[in-house]
């Protein structure tokens, strides 16, 4: 299982935008195109070239041979190679994507100030409980950390918001994190990733091996790595 994690900042020029877009599908390009924050396109941009750099490099795919369909909520996955799974997320200045050969789940947050309105869309009746015991700076940590357990896992089934994320439960045991949903547990393995200072990130696979390898760029380090990659592997021919 390969993480990247790219952070970007947030003053970015329009001009880095038009070097990468080009490693794109055309189909992905208008979607990108029609985004009326230039940050909300970079992030998705970024996350598509993520797993296309993970897959080129790691599973040996070649860039043109990448098409991705999209699931019932939403969730993309890879047309021709239904078993190998990604998914992506981002918040702040982080894009985070991950592929896997077992169905995965990634989320991230910035983690700031729980809103009342927002707690109980997330959460238990039970966990809000608990929560309302800790004093504020913990209350956040909390909620973000359940925020993106949560999340991670109905991205990694792709049922996404419409799953309900208070009708799901989490607790945590000797660093065990389990969750359960009307009583029952659910089959799934997680893990709270530390790697990202003010950020709660979560990862959710539905089996048990999360051997992972997890990497770190600014957005000046990937975007050479993008290039430098593309243009010098067999994949050159392959730009859109
Ligand atoms: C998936 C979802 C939970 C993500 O929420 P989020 O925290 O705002 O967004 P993140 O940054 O973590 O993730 C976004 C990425 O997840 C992926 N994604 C989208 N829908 C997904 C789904 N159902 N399952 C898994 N991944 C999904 C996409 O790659 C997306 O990025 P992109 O659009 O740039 O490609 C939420 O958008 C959702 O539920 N969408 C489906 C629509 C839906 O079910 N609506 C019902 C409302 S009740």
């Amino acid at each position: 299982m390969y993480i990247y994690c790219v952070q970007i900042n947030q003053a970015l020029d329009e001009t880095p935008f038009q070097e990468i877009i080009r490693y794109i599908s055309p189909e992905k390009k208008v979607k990108i195109q029609r985004f009326r924050k230039p940050i909300d396109a970079m992030r998705s941009l970024l996350g598509d070239l993520i797993i296309r750099y993970i897959l080129c490099k790691h599973y040996g795919f070649h860039n043109d041979e990448i098409q991705y369909g999209y699931l019932e909520f939403g969730k993309p996955y890879l047309v021709q190679h239904p078993n190998i799974h990604f998914n992506i997320s981002h918040s702040g200045d982080w894009i985070v994507g991950v592929v896997s050969n077992d169905l995965v789940g990634i989320d991230i947050e910035k983690v700031t100030h729980m809103k009342e309105n927002l707690s109980s869309m997330v959460l238990t009746d039970n966990e809000n409980k608990k929560l309302q015991a800790l004093n504020e700076s913990e209350r956040n940590l909390s909620f973000f950390e359940l925020w993106t357990l949560k999340e991670s896992y109905v991205k990694s089934t792709g049922s996404g918001l419409s799953e309900g994320l208070h009708t799901l439960e989490i607790s945590m045991n000797n660093g065990i994190i389990r969750m359960k949903k009307n009583e029952q547990p659910i089959h799934a393995y997680f893990e709270i990733l530390d790697s990202i200072e003010g950020y709660k990130f979560s990862l959710c696979s539905l089996s048990q091996s999360m051997d992972r390898k997890i990497k770190l760029f600014s957005y000046h380090e990937f975007k050479e790595e993008i290039i430098g990659f593309l243009e010098t592997s067999s994949i050159r021919s392959s730009k859109f």
